[in-house]
């Protein structure tokens, strides 16, 4: 794998909080990667010390085989932060001369608009002026002037209409294409699964799962039997086999979570434990995804 970046024990502390605790992965050449998680994860602490804008506490972050914040590095890398800050006083088509002449092959400006479906009216207008949603299409070409390698997103569709977001992840597989190594954070599996091809999934400043989409998929999407039943009624029964993956109650009903949901129906009865209308439920990935990274399942 030819490595572009890599996390080697990166632990980042504040005063109150580990907000990234001993995390280690690395990224090879032209891999679109997602950084999924809830709010707090750890998405952002771990993006700013990928870019150098934040010093680890403890570990390693090298980029390119280097230190994030050399300037052999800058050149190759892109960004499109999660706070959107424009320079104002100037039109966006004067910030992006500006930003391009500081590379030695920019991108064309051509090139720029086409691929972030910046408007003649956006050029034209001063950037302080801007909504949010044309302020992250002038970030979004800011990050791509250089031509950059490496291309880093922290949410980037926080905030676009539908189109736009449309028109946004077109343009990130054309550049998966061209092979850049991307990375993106977000809080919806649904983002993760169409553009990336491997998730990072992060809680509490961790990495509880590292896989292709499916396999993410396949491991929080697990089957339910799900019934009614006498709250009285003790369950104890159901936890002594092995078989069961999890037990808990949501709105009345008890769910009882396998892999083989056949095995479930046969205990259920086997035990006697006087289930009403059972039913089986496939995996409902947003829930599943919302119990793993929440933590708040009702103990039962
Ligand atoms: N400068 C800071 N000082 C103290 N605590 C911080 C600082 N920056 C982040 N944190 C804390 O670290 C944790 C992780 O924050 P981070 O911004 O990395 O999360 P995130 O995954 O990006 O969340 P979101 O989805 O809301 O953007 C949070 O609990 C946050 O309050
Ligand atoms: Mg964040």
């Amino acid at each position: 794998m030819n490595e572009i970046l890599s996390l080697n024990k990166v632990t980042k502390s504040f005063q109150y909080k580990t907000a990234v605790n001993d995390v280690s992965f690395s990224i090879g050449k032209g891999e679109v990667v997602a950084i999924l998680g809830p709010n707090g994860a750890g998405k952002t602490t771990t993006i700013s010390m990928i870019l150098g804008l934040l010093q680890p506490s403890s570990g390693e972050v090298k980029l390119f085989n280097r230190q994030p914040n050399e300037k052999q590095v800058r050149e190759k890398i892109g960004t499109m932060l999660q706070e959107v800050s424009v320079i104002p006083g100037l039109k966006v088509s004067e910030i992006l001369e500006l930003i391009r002449s500081y590379y030695q092959q920019p991108l064309a400006m051509k090139d720029l608009i086409d691929l972030t479906g910046l408007t003649e009216q956006d050029l034209k207008t001063r950037a302080e002026k801007l909504s949010g949603g044309q302020k992250r299409r002038l970030s979004f070409a800011l990050a791509l002037a250089g031509d950059p390698e490496f291309i880093i997103f922290d949410e980037p569709t926080v905030g676009m209409d539908i189109t736009s977001r449309n028109r946004f992840w077109q343009t990130v597989h054309y550049l998966a294409e061209q092979g850049k190594t991307i990375i993106f954070s977000t809080h919806y599996l649904q983002e993760a699964d169409d553009a990336a091809d491997r998730i990072l999934l992060f809680k509490d400043g961790a990495i509880v799962a590292d896989g292709t989409p499916a396999q993410i998929k396949a491991r929080i999407s697990k089957q339910s039997v799900s019934f009614i039943v006498d709250p009285e009624r003790p369950l104890e029964k159901l936890y002594q086999h092995e078989e069961i993956d999890d037990i808990y109650r949501k709105n009345n009903r008890v769910y009882v979570q396998a892999t083989n949901t056949d095995r479930v129906l046969e205990l259920i009865f086997q035990e006697k434990i006087g289930a009403r209308d059972i039913q089986i439920e496939r995996g409902k990935l947003e829930e599943a995804f919302e119990q793993l990274t929440s933590g708040t399942k009702e103990a039962i």
